[in-house]
C-alpha cells in the first residue's frame, strides 16, 4: 500500500522529495489537483469542495495514509478528511512556530511567505496569536509565485525581480527568518537564498510534516513494505501533466539543478 500525497499542482512534490529520502521503505502516490491549481485565489468553500473530490479519487486507490501536501488545502478542509475517512490523514501549516524558536533570542523578525487564502483562515491566524508571544511575524502573499512554479519558471531574472518588488517595503536587515509556507515555493529556496541578506534563514515545513508521517505510521504499525516507487495521477487525467510532474520531480532531485530551481 502507498503513501498519498497531495496537492493542486506540483509543489507538494517539495514535500514528497523529504519524505522519499527520510522514507526509502515506503511506496508513494502522488496526486495533482490540475484541473483546478492554483488554489489560493479561490475561496475557502471552493477548495473545501475541491479537495473533498480529490480525496474520494485517492481513497479509490490503495492507500494507507494521506498527507495533504498543501497548506492551502490543510488549512480548509484538513477536518472535514479526518472526520470523512479513517486512514490517517496528516496535513501542513506554515513552520511559525520553529522559525519564532529560532529568532527569539536575537531579537529579529519572521515573514511567512503563503497563499492568499492560508494567511486570511482563522487556523493561520490561531497558530501565529498562539506561537508569537512577541509580535514578531509578518505576513505575506505571494498570488504570481504558484503560477512562475506550475510554469516551470525558474529564470533568476524575472522570477527574482518579482521577489525584490515584494520585498521592497521590508527592511530586511531586521528580518531573521523567511518561512516558506506553500509548498511550491520551496522550488526557489535556493533562489531566494541568493537574493536575501545572508544572516536570513529560508526554512519550510517539509522536515517536520514527513517526520510526523513516520511517527503516525510508527504508531499504527503500517510502516514500510514499499520500495521507494512513485507514482503520477491528476485531476484531468491528463498524461502531459503527469510529464510535467515527471520533469519537476527530476529538477527537484537534481543536485546540480540549472536556473536557481531547488
Ligand atoms: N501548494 C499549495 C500550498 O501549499 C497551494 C498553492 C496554490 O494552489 O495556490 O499552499
Amino acid at each position: 500500500m502507498s503513501i498519498a500525497f497531495f496537492d493542486s499542482g506540483i509543489g507538494g512534490l517539495t514535500v514528497l522529495r523529504e519524505a522519499a529520502r527520510r522514507l526509502p521503505d515506503e511506496d508513494f502516490l502522488f496526486f495533482a489537483d490540475t484541473l483546478h491549481v492554483p488554489y489560493g485565489p479561490k475561496t475557502k468553500e471552493q477548495v473545501t469542495e475541491y479537495v473533498c473530490e480529490a480525496a474520494e479519487r485517492i481513497f479509490g486507490e490503495n492507500v494507507k495514509a494521506l498527507v495533504i501536501a498543501c497548506n492551502t488545502a490543510t488549512s480548509v478542509a484538513v477536518s472535514d478528511l479526518r472526520h470523512a475517512y479513517r486512514v490517517p490523514v496528516i496535513g501542513m501549516e506554515p513552520a511559525v512556530k520553529p522559525a519564532v524558536e529560532m529568532n527569539g533570542a536575537s531579537g529579529r523578525r519572521v515573514l511567512v511567505l503563503a497563499t492568499q487564502l492560508t494567511l486570511s483562515q482563522t487556523k493561520y491566524m490561531q497558530l501565529v496569536s498562539r506561537v508569537d508571544d512577541h509580535g514578531i511575524v509578518d505576513s505575506l502573499p505571494m498570488p504570481e509565485l504558484v503560477d512562475y512554479c506550475e510554469g516551470l519558471n525558474f529564470d533568476p531574472e524575472e522570477v527574482g525581480g518579482y521577489f525584490r518588488r515584494k520585498f521592497e517595503p521590508f527592511d530586511l536587515n531586521e528580518y531573521g527568518t523567511i518561512v516558506l509556507g506553500c509548498t511550491h515555493y520551496p522550488y526557489y529556496t535556493r533562489m531566494l537564498e541568493d537574493i536575501l541578506p545572508p544572516h536570513i534563514r529560508v526554512i519550510d515545513g517539509s522536515a517536520g510534516t514527513v517526520r510526523r508521517v513516520s511517527a503516525i505510521l510508527g504508531e499504527r504499525g503500517i510502516e514500510g513494505g514499499g520500495s521507494g516507487r512513485v507514482r503520477f495521477m491528476n485531476s484531468a487525467d491528463d498524461p502531459a501533466y503527469n510529464r510535467k510532474l515527471e520533469r519537476a520531480w527530476a529538477i527537484l532531485n537534481d543536485e546540480k539543478r540549472p536556473n536557481g530551481a531547488r
